[in-house]
């Protein structure tokens, strides 16, 4: 037996858990109707299949219908969650995975015009800043139905077949009682921390009595808001101290924060750029103060961290989340002894923002998972080896390598740059979004095993391609940057990448001009501001960088405020002229004839990109396929096999950027969906 502290059993009561490997509860939005699927199941039995010791499935399952799901979460409140969620606990119990789930009442932290459009509840009438509905203030008889609501939910977990669950009381109705920020009641249930604890105590009873001593009951909590006025760490402990005194409680999953908003959040669940596992010593605290079982989850995102977690006698169960939305199979690759073959999570929180923006929580640059049910993570070797060219090294270009030669596909790759990466390794150069670059370096080292023959410093033509008699071709030459956005003026603006590689450098007085709302804008305004410049971003919608999400806009608005940058939505960049040793910006909007003029050192555009297509359009009419992609088969798993060019010797296809500007997850997902298939 392995003496890696990381697959050693942890008994928690009743319960042993295989190694000491869980995900923490994360609501990935795949719901159907509010009921845990085929997808969802899907998604936890892979990382069960894997290894991973407990799946603390849902995330935020509410058990009353006026805590409606605000990002898509399952209701607990329903009898008919009872059947699907017995399917995934099978399906997961069948691999010697553990299951729980969390259960709880979100209070303010949702919206009205949800669900069943009653009015939010809690412990104050205070707004919650992110999902801005103004709560009703619990009166007596909801304080008496949400506690039967809890321990109704309880009895159908059990029912469900269950190992146990965990109640939620970070930003929720549990701990918006405990909390002096969030709780304007009177006495009995506010005052003293015995009160304000006092509702979380009769839940904690009625769920008891319903589940019985036997089953496993744990509370997910903030043990310090980390906020003045909140509940700091000696309230926290004490909080500790008393569930575990009520001896209603069996294990401690630690939070250390708030997630009142986007910022506040950021440091509970940390992104890219920001400390890894700034909490697990705190999580190790609290553990040794009380004794209690205890895990916890921020940000550790690698093997090494995890290990120290519990060699180190920090936890008793560590939470790799995200890490397991982008790898699946660490458990697996830990105890095969392939961690270098792990597929990092580097940080992006793509997934946790798309829950709130795309309505599903996807991967940036794991395609496979949420998709369980069509698209592999594990690659199958084809039947018929092909030869394989590829051009271009982004991420599409390099996934397309990456599965075509675990098909066992003999695969060449073009490339004009020295260097792999396009546009990864152009967002890469923000030292706070450095990891990005592990997209590509993955992908390299997982060609580099399969060898994958790269020719770097080459510009393809037709007939370097034509040369290597490939079956398929596969052009993933992205883009480059369109500024072409105004009546004129045009020859006078640089883009937004001229900057972010420092092929220009920024000027004093700096207007970013992004209507594609996206990323390199924000990069390129953060680069000029931290030179010095003066800078404005401005764009034509109705809110700022549209494209970017909750938790991604975060660390940039820290640092365009911080340096004083200028925000300007509403406003459409018509022209630009020179003015002696200036720019002249006429300005408009889309909403009336509003004109003005502004004056400018430097205007940087932000638009996107057009596709570097013209190889794809002279090896066109050398195709079998004349470059055509059948939908059909591509949605749906089968092989293309349009013909429609009997002299041509070759398939053609382009994907990424190469077709249209779009995002990483986007190339990828292109190319893993057309060379599985190939
Ligand atoms: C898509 C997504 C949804 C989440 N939803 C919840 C939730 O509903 N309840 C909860 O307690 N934590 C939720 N989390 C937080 C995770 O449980 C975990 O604490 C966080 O991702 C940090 O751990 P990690 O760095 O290992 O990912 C969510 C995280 C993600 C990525
Ligand atoms: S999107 Fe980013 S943070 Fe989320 S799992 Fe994937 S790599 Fe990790």
């Amino acid at each position: 037996m392995s003496n890696d502290p990381l697959l050693q059993p942890y008994k928690l009561k009743n319960l042993t858990l295989k190694n000491r490997i869980m995900t923490t509860s994360h609501e990935p939005a795949y719901p159907e109707d509010g009921m845990p699927t085929a997808r969802y199941r899907a998604y936890h039995a892979e990382r069960a299949k894997a290894g991973i010791a407990m799946a603390m499935t849902a995330g935020s399952a509410v058990v009353s219908q006026d805590s409606p799901p605000s990002f898509n979460n399952i209701l607990a409140y329903k009898d008919e969650v009872v059947p699907w969620l017995k399917e995934l606990t099978d399906a997961c119990h069948e691999h010697g995975c553990a299951v729980m789930i969390q259960l709880t009442h979100m209070g303010r932290r949702t919206r009205w015009d949800y669900g069943d459009w009653l009015p939010s509840v809690s412990a104050t009438h205070l707004q919650e800043p992110a999902h801005r509905a103004f709560p009703k203030r619990v009166e007596d008889w909801d304080i008496a139905r949400i506690t039967q609501d809890y321990a109704d939910a309880a009895e159908r977990m059990k029912a469900a077949g269950l190992d146990g669950f965990e109640l939620q009381a970070y930003g929720h109705l549990l701990d918006q009682f405990w909390s002096p920020l969030t709780n304007t009641l009177d006495e009995p249930y506010n005052g003293s921390l015995k009160n304000r604890m006092r509702f979380s105590m009769e839940v904690l009873e009625a769920v008891r009595e319903r589940v019985g001593p036997d089953f496993i009951v744990g509370m997910r909590f903030t043990a310090d808001e980390a906020m003045a006025g909140g509940i700091d760490a000696a309230e926290g402990l004490e909080i500790a101290k008393r569930l575990k005194a009520s001896g209603l409680v069996d294990f401690f999953n630690v939070i250390r924060g708030t997630v009142h908003t986007d910022p506040s959040m950021t440091k509970v669940i940390p992104v890219q750029g920001m400390q890894s596992a700034p909490h697990l010593d705190f999580a190790g605290a609290v553990r040794e103060a009380t004794g209690m079982p205890t895990f916890h989850a921020a940000r550790i995102p690698d093997v090494a961290t995890a290990r120290h977690a519990v060699s180190a006698g920090l936890l008793d169960m560590v939470g790799m989340t995200r890490a397991h939305m982008a790898d699946p199979h660490i458990v697996r690759k830990i105890m095969a002894g392939r961690e270098d073959d792990i597929r990092p999570c580097v940080g992006a929180t793509y997934c946790l923002d798309r829950i709130y923006q795309g309505g599903e929580a996807l991967c940036v640059h794991n395609a496979a998972t949420g998709r369980e049910l069509e698209m592999p993570h594990d690659i199958a070797p084809a039947d018929v080896k092909k030869k394989i060219v590829v051009v271009g090294t982004g991420p599409g270009g390099l996934e397309a390598a990456r599965v075509g030669a675990e098909r066992g596909h003999d695969v060449v790759v073009f490339e004009a740059a020295s260097d792999p990466g396009g546009q990864v390794r152009l967002a890469a150069q923000s030292s706070r979004r450095k990891e990005m670059i592990s997209i590509i370096d993955w992908r390299m080292a997982q060609c580099a095993a399969r060898d994958v023959r790269f020719h770097f410093n080459t510009w393809a033509e037709r007939d370097n391609v034509v040369a290597e008699a490939p079956d398929v071709v596969i052009i993933a030459t992205g883009g480059l940057p369109d500024t072409e956005v105004l009546e004129n003026g045009n020859d006078l603006v640089v883009s937004s990448w001229a900057i972010i590689a420092g092929d220009v450098k920024p000027a004093n007085n700096v207007l970013v001009y992004d209507d594609a709302g996206d990323h390199p804008a924000l990069q390129a305004a953060e680069i000029a501001a931290h030179d010095g410049a003066r800078v404005e971003i401005m764009n034509p919608d109705r809110s700022f960088a549209p494209e970017i999400m909750g938790m991604n806009l975060v660390p940039y608005m820290r640092s365009l405020q911080d340096k004083d940058v200028t925000i300007t939505i509403g406003r459409r960049l018509m022209a630009v002229t020179r003015d002696g040793n200036k720019l002249a910006a006429s300005v408009g909007t889309d909403y009336s004839d509003y004109r003005s003029t502004a004056s400018y050192d430097q205007i940087v555009v932000n638009h996107g990109t057009l596709p570097l297509d013209e190889l794809y359009f002279a090896l066109k009419p050398l195709s079998s396929n004349h470059g055509a992609l059948d939908h059909d088969a591509f949605i749906n798993g089968r092989a293309q096999d349009i013909a429609t060019n009997p002299d041509g010797k070759f398939q053609l296809f382009r994907i990424g950027d190469a077709v249209s500007s779009r995002n990483i997850h986007a190339a990828i997902f292109d190319a893993l969906r057309l060379v599985k298939d190939i």
